[in-house]
């Protein structure tokens, strides 16, 4: 692997990570919001405008590591599960936000907005740098 490949594959894991962190720190400030209903018009609006960077910013995070993981000069099973897991919360939120299938609004949004499914994922992330 070249120097240049290692480059690029830094430059766009670091741009990933920071994409990824600002546009999901959204969900740790509703969560967090929650406990302080019923919103003033000021945080409803607040949260509907962070959704729209929530969706823009991990639409570019995907980009970015899709670069990121192509000119890494390693990987294993764990850091490729988590490409798979990111592509996945990416086409779930993308076809709940578009409505793309009406009658599978539901489904997808509790697959989506998981817990469980958004920890797995940053385990991933980092046992998956970890054990390199
Ligand atoms: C989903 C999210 C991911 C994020 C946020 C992320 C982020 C990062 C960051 C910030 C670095 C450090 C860059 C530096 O040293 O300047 C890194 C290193 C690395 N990543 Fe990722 N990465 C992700 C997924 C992947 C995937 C899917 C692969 C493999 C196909 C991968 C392979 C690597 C490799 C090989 C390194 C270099 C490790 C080293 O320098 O020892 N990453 N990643
Ligand atoms: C790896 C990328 C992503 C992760 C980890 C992620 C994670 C999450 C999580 C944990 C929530 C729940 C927040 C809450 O409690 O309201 C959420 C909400 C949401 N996400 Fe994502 N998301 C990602 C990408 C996307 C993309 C690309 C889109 C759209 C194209 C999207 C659309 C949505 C929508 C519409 C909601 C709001 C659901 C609601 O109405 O409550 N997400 N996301």
């Amino acid at each position: 692997m070249t120097k240049e490949a290692e480059q690029i594959s830094n430059f766009f894991g670091i741009t990933a990570a920071l994409l990824f962190i600002t546009g999901n720190a959204y969900y740790p400030a509703k969560l967090a919001a929650k406990n302080f209903r019923p919103w003033s018009p000021e945080t409803a609006l607040f949260f509907k405008r962070y959704l729209k960077v929530h969706i823009m910013l991990n639409l570019a995070a995907l980009m970015a590591v899709t670069v990121h993981g192509h000119y890494a000069e390693e990987r294993n099973v764990l850091l490729s599960g988590c490409f798979v897991a990111t592509v996945w919360l990416t086409i779930a939120g993308a076809l709940m936000h578009y409505r793309v299938v009406p009658g599978m609004q539901r489904q997808l949004r509790l697959l989506h907005t998981q817990q469980v499914l958004f920890v797995v994922w940053i385990v991933l992330i980092v046992a998956g740098h970890a054990s390199l």
